[in-house]
């Protein structure tokens, strides 16, 4: 076989790092559900401990991701926020500082408004869009930089290669990306400088909305072990069975991402010419302010959009409501088309006042572009268009 390195993604999703069950031959990786191993002798054993530590199948899944993040190996965790509190606690100690993208995932901010910073961590929330902004923040007890790009859900854009410079300027301090948007496929932080590529793999790896799970991955292989130690001790490991089906759904990202990506294209101009919307949201549309970015950084333009309605905010909750097709939901990045209002959910906890500030308003619609046909989809919004302002087209 050829070096696996030298693998296209589509080919390092299903054969790169793959194990093998030896007993059967089953071409499926088998489900370890268990919670301990046999000693074959005392202190002898085959490498497992115990699935607190370590999972035959959740190192399958390990593998795969570590493969498409270009990576020797990846770490998986119970959730994207098991992933990113494991990042800090393996990271950080009371009197440290942390700048995050002021635009992010609502339970990354909830994380450290009412949890980390209980614990003498002191953070920063900065526009990472802003490159002066960022290098001004840095302060001697910086000791990571927790970016988010596209950011959830304005799809604002961070400059990846420029910010690893300025972190790199400092000895201490480490470029965390949160690539749950992209993943490695669309866009790969590691090879743009980022320390660490964080996904919650809820999303496009698992793809069918069946799993919660989360991963990092880094070149810095003491800080690998760090990270183990501190998924042991905490026990925010991913359980096999979840592991075992995100391992079914990565073998198809590459071929899902392409789809999401030029339905989302479809749906974003279709959204764009309408009389009734504002403002797409979307890095694929000339008229993105960081388009160019996007172009650079990014492979494709990914299945995420949002926008906003010319109506009331009362409207835009009733426009929502009667899409039939489009599913009313949180999360993203799945087969199904799911469609939220950042105001009311993911980012509830923010004050209104941050939100208009950060550009979501109550009227923000976002929508995470899945796989049906984009006529139906386009269908859809028709009607209901249709059903709130009585448009006929
Ligand atoms: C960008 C982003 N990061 C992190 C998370 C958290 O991941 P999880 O829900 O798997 O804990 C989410 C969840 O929606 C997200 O959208």
């Amino acid at each position: 076989m050829s070096d696996q390195k030298s693998f296209q993604p589509s080919t390092k999703v299903i054969h790169s790092n793959r194990s093998y069950e030896k007993q059967s031959n089953s071409i499926l990786f088998p489900i370890h559900q268990t919670a301990t191993y046999i000693h074959e002798s005392v202190g002898v054993t085959k490498g497992y401990g115990y699935s607190r530590g370590a999972n035959p199948t959740v190192n399958a899944l390990e593998q795969a991701i570590a493969a498409i993040e270009g990576t020797a190996s990846a770490l998986c965790f119970r959730s994207g926020m098991a992933a990113i509190t494991t990042l800090c606690l393996a990271t950080l100690h009371a009197g440290d500082h942390v700048i995050l993208s002021e635009v992010i995932y609502g339970g990354t901010s909830r994380l450290f408004h009412q949890v980390l910073g209980n614990f003498g961590i002191d953070y920063s929330f900065v526009d990472t869009a802003d490159l002066e902004a960022v290098a001004s923040s840095v302060r001697p007890e910086t000791r990571l930089l927790f970016v988010e790009t596209p950011a959830n859900p304005t799809l604002r854009l961070s400059d990846i290669a420029a910010l690893a410079q300025i972190a790199h300027q400092h000895p201490n301090l480490l470029l965390a990306v949160d690539n749950t948007f992209m993943t490695p496929v669309l866009q790969n932080c590691l090879e743009l400088g980022a320390d660490i590529s964080m996904l919650s793999t809820t999303k496009y790896i698992d793809g069918h909305n069946a799993t919660i799970g989360g991963s990092l991955a880094t070149h810095n292989e003491q800080l690998v072990e760090r990270l183990r130690l501190v998924r042991k001790t905490v026990g925010t490991i991913q359980p096999p069975f979840d592991s075992w089906l995100a391992l079914q759904g990565i073998k198809t990202l590459p071929a899902r991402l392409a789809a999401h990506c030029k339905n989302a294209g479809e749906v974003a101009e279709w959204l764009e010419k309408h009389p009734l919307v504002t403002r797409v949201n979307y890095p694929g549309l000339k008229s993105f302010p960081q388009h160019e970015l996007a172009v650079r950084q990014q492979k494709d333009f990914g299945g995420m959009l949002s926008f906003e309605l010319k109506a009331t905010t009362e409207q835009t909750l009733r426009f929502i409501d009667s899409l039939k097709l489009c599913t009313c939901a949180e999360s993203l990045g799945s087969v199904e088309t799911l469609i939220t209002n950042p105001a009311t959910a993911s980012h509830c906890d923010l004050s209104a006042e941050l939100r208009s500030r950060l550009g979501i308003g109550d009227g923000l619609i976002r929508l995470s572009v899945g796989l049906e046909s984009p006529i139906d989809l386009i269908a859809d919004f028709q009607q209901a268009f249709a059903v709130v302002f009585g448009e006929r087209e």
